[in-house]
């Protein structure tokens, strides 16, 4: 989704703002841009579709652009077709303002045709332009900068970030928010503005977020914050202990890559500080022991990737906790009228923290009484803040679109959860508890292990990757870990790929299997590797290709059926797609690369949708 990045301070602003969008790169987007007040007054804005290199290079990088306040954006098109003139920043039509936005603002066609009633002239096919048409027509009226902001934000109905420059003004830069994240950020240097950390990262890591309603006033000494009231308030400051190295490539041919290696180290990261002496402790949760006891349902609301760990999640928590676990899509939550009744847990799932469905369905299911659990990658985010209790992941910034270690450090905090819950609920027995914790820990180091033979899937995709169709099948949790695995396949090599309960073949899907059809057969799952071992009997008998993931107990038994078999270490059952979801990442890796693929930033997808 779109990125904004703005700054005002001593240095020349266009090298800062181009060096913020190639960190916000990663988000996805078809077009880019950035407006810098020149010293004596005015504005220059650049911007283009494609690629930010084409803007970069079509403005030698910013270096002689002296101005030292300007924004910055990367837009992903909602209203208007990516070209130069949708792209932001947009200009008023009088060139008094300029501003950049993410969101959208719902009531742009009536204040457009309103403007243009009084005689303003639009450019652009942008619900944006009409924001920065209505302050310039404001400020004519004779009201402050500030005031005409105000004006303008009680008029717009909608989504919105906003960074915004005036050309009588080059020593002040206004942010403004609502339901679309955006930050503030503090350095000896100059203030900023962001919509993600990252774009920043370099030059400070003390920050603030901004509250909806909230308008700040940046100049080169400070930040004033206002809130929708228009009184100053002060804002509490925060401190991001990411480090600048791990939202970059650090030698890696892809940050996809990077992520897929790093998934042991972030899994140690999020477990070990809440495992001592032998137990799980989530110190300063709010849900207290007395109302985990009362929990009689429990909902799991994500989209993508997170939502499938929900499903992997559903299988785990009904096992250890033996209540009713439903897993419900955040697009879908809100209109299908969720029955929630006292004694209902909403779990949301969420890397980034903004995704606006997931943001819809936690504010839905608190509206309607569930105490809300979030487990988020982001400190600080939108759905952090907005949940009663939040448990981080801590797999720090994840680049690629594809995510790999959030993926993993979600289930592994999902697992102590159920651990720690059951323990709580007298649904688990210590010996069970302490199998699984023990084998928890142990993850890293397996996960090492199937890493170390990640030449042998490099090997299958090379085999397979001209398929066009693959079906991912399994049962239970080789299901669930399935629906990953085809998401990961799908995105990045856009290779079609469904997956299926392998119980479900005979219901449909098997009329598709022909010969050369490449079926992925997830058979880890022990108590049903007799099953498994008979649906791929029957899609080999029908002439597919199949390349089969089981246990390394089992892959004998696996490889006198299937054409290749991959194998990862044994552990307890529950914690299976942990290890197996890793060769399935790497074989949507490795396709991809083989497909000659964008891998970091696939055509049409974003990292963080904040748009419905
Ligand atoms: C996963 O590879 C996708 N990029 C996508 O499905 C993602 O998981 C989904 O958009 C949810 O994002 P979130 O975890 O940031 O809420």
């Amino acid at each position: 989704m779109c990125g904004i990045v703005g700054y005002i301070g001593r240095e020349p602003a266009a090298p800062i703002l181009l060096d913020g969008l190639a960190h916000l790169e990663y988000r996805g987007y078809d077009s880019a841009g950035i407006a810098v007040c020149k010293p004596g007054g005015g504005l220059e804005v650049y911007k283009s579709k494609g690629r930010l290199e084409v803007l970069s290079a079509s403005i030698d990088g910013g270096v002689h652009l002296p101005g030292c306040t300007g924004i910055g954006h990367t837009r992903w098109a909602t209203h208007g077709e990516p070209n130069d003139v949708n792209s932001h920043p947009h200009v008023s039509e009088d060139g008094t303002f300029s501003l950049v936005h993410n969101g959208i603002i719902e009531n742009y066609l009536e204040i457009k045709e309103s403007l243009q009633k009084n005689g303003v002239r639009f450019t652009s096919d942008t619900d944006t332009e009409v924001v920065a048409q209505l302050l310039a027509y404001y400020y004519r009226e004779g009201v402050d900068i500030l005031s005409a902001v105000f004006k303008v934000l009680h008029r717009i109905e909608g989504a919105y970030a906003l960074g915004i420059l005036c050309a009588d003004q080059s020593d002040m830069l206004i942010a403004a928010r609502k339901d679309a994240p955006l930050l503030l950020g503090y350095s000896e240097g100059g203030q900023f503005i962001a919509s993600d950390v990252t774009a920043i990262l370099r030059h400070t890591r003390e920050v603030s977020y901004m509250e909806d309603g909230e308008v700040a006033v940046l100049t080169r000494e400070g930040i004033q914050v206002y809130n929708s009231l228009k009184q100053p308030i002060t804002k509490e400051r925060h401190h991001v202990d990411w480090e600048v190295s791990a939202a970059e490539k650090g030698g890696y041919e892809h940050f996809m890559f990077k992520e897929i290696m790093e998934q042991p180290q972030a899994i140690a990261k999020t477990i070990a500080p809440r495992i001592r002496d032998g137990q799980v402790h989530f110190d300063g949760l709010n849900l207290t022991e007395d109302a985990i006891r009362d929990v009689k349902k429990i909902f799991i609301l994500a989209c993508g990737s997170s939502y499938h760990v929900g499903m992997v999640g559903k299988y785990m928590l009904e096992r250890l906790l033996r209540i009713p676990v439903e897993v419900t899509l955040a697009s879908e939550f809100r209109y299908c009228d969720p029955i929630v009744n006292p004694g209902t847990l909403a779990i949301v799932i969420s890397q980034s923290g903004e995704t606006l469905d997931t943001m819809a369905a936690l504010r839905e299911a608190k509206a309607r009484g569930a105490h809300v659990l979030s487990i988020v990658n982001v400190v600080g985010s939108s759905i952090a803040r907005e949940s009663d209790d939040v448990i981080y992941t801590w797999a720090g910034p994840e680049i690629a679109v594809a995510t790999t270690k959030a993926y993993s450090t979600q289930l592994a905090v999902l697992d102590l959860l159920g651990l720690y819950f059951a323990k709580i609920m007298d649904t688990i027995s210590p010996e069970t508890y302490t199998e699984i914790l023990e084998e928890l820990q142990r993850l890293p180091e397996k996960l090492e292990q199937v890493l170390a033979h990640k030449e042998r899937i490099q090997y299958f995709a090379s085999q397979y990757f001209n398929h066009n169709s693959v079906f991912f099948i399994g049962r239970n949790l080789d299901y669930a870990m399935g629906l990953e695995g085809s998401l990961k396949l799908k995105e990045i090599s856009y290779i079609h790929s469904e997956a299926y309960a392998s119980g479900e073949l005979k219901h449909g899907t098997i009329s598709l299997i022909e010969p050369g059809t490449l079926v992925l057969a997830l058979g880890t799952f022990d108590p049903l590797f007799d099953k498994a071992l008979s649906n791929v009997i029957e899609v080999k008998a029908r002439g597919a290709d199949v390349l089969a993931l089981t246990t390394e107990e089992r892959a004998a038994d696996m490889a006198k059926i299937a054409s290749g078999v991959i194998a990862i270490p044994s552990t307890h059952q529950l914690l299976l797609p942990s290890l197996g979801v890793v060769p399935l990442q790497l074989f949507a890796y490795y396709v991809a690369l083989n497909r000659g693929c964008d891998i970091d930033k696939p055509r049409n997808l974003a990292k963080s949708v904040t748009v419905e």
